[in-house]
């Protein structure tokens, strides 16, 4: 597997790549790698040339008091499992390579960046628009892939790339879940077995929201019902839980056009996050959605 850390050798080595004519995918991570991340390795082999990891612990996006420190590093686990998806390329630069000193520009998108997470977290898509820039900027893929996991940092990224004509095709993937319907998630590893258990609640608040939102278009009464499972269970300490527009993440009254319930929740230790799509009463659910 070749591992580059500076930069410079990434990107001669796209570059010769351009020349051939031969496609890249990237797909950017902070390690800590699980099944979610996979199926994004997978898609990007299946449909590139060359497919490329980056793993880097982006500190630009924690905020003070949040788990930058304790952000779980598994580099030798992560390129095993880099190995078994067959990416063959891995990008991992160093703080110092990333921000040198004097480091003093960033990528902000306006809007999209207000709301969901971006309240308890400021600055924080600043961060993750920043570092994903920069590693757009030295890996010049064609396509880089992104997990609906994280639904917000999706729709800012895409915002990004089109305001910016970067000329790289973002591609969403679906959400990888556990059996029990817990989204995949490097921070499910702070959870004990019974946090992890009662974490389920959020992939079920967001299809109890759904199976009112069949009968429905009401916000008040879609939110209500995932706000009745989240109440049920005593460690869930809801951050938000928001019924928006699917694009433009605006919070809706009526559900007339695609919309995403999206929450986030602490259980125990960890904020977790989820999101699922609800669409207006009586369209068809599209195959692997959620
Ligand atoms: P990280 O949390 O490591 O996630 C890397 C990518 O994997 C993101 O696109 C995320 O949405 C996706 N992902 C995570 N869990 C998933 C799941 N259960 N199913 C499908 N996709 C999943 O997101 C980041 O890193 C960082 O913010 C980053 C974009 C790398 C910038 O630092």
């Amino acid at each position: 597997m070749g591992i580059l850390r500076q930069p410079d050798g990434m990107r001669a080595l796209s570059r010769q790549w351009w020349r051939e004519g031969r496609t890249l995918g990237l797909v950017p991570t902070m390690g800590n790698l699980h099944e979610g991340h996979l199926s994004l390795m997978r898609s990007a082999v299946a449909e590139c040339d060359e497919a490329v990891a980056s793993i880097y612990v982006n500190p630009l996006q924690f905020g003070a008091g949040e788990d930058f420190d304790g952000y779980p590093r598994t580099w030798e686990a992560d390129l095993a499992t880099l190995a078994e998806a067959g990416v063959a390329t891995v990008f991992a630069p160093t703080d110092a390579v990333m921000y040198p000193p004097g480091f003093a520009t960033s990528v902000e998108v306006a809007g999209l960046t207000d709301g969901l997470c971006a309240r308890s977290r400021p600055g924080h898509f600043r961060g993750v628009t920043t570092v994903v820039m920069k590693l757009l900027c030295v890996v010049l893929p064609h396509r880089a892939y992104f997990g609906e996991k994280d639904y917000q940092q999706l729709a800012v990224i895409r915002r990004m790339t089109d305001d910016l004509g970067l000329g790289v095709q973002i591609v969403p993937m679906p959400t990888w879940r556990e059996p029990s319907g817990l989204a995949m998630s490097s921070r499910n590893g702070y959870l004990s077995d019974d946090e992890r258990a009662r974490a389920v609640v959020l992939s079920r608040a967001i299809a109890a929201a759904q199976s009112v939102a069949a009968e429905t278009d009401q916000a008040a009464a879609i939110l209500a019902a995932a706000n009745e499972v989240l109440a049920a269970e005593p460690l869930a300490r809801v951050d938000y839980v928001e019924l928006v527009d699917a694009e433009t993440l605006e919070p809706l009254e009526r559900v007339e056009r695609p919309a995403r319930l999206c929450l986030a929740v602490h259980i125990g230790p960890a904020r977790l996050i989820d999101n699922g799509p609800v669409l207006p009463p009586g369209s068809p659910l599209p195959l692997g959605e959620g």
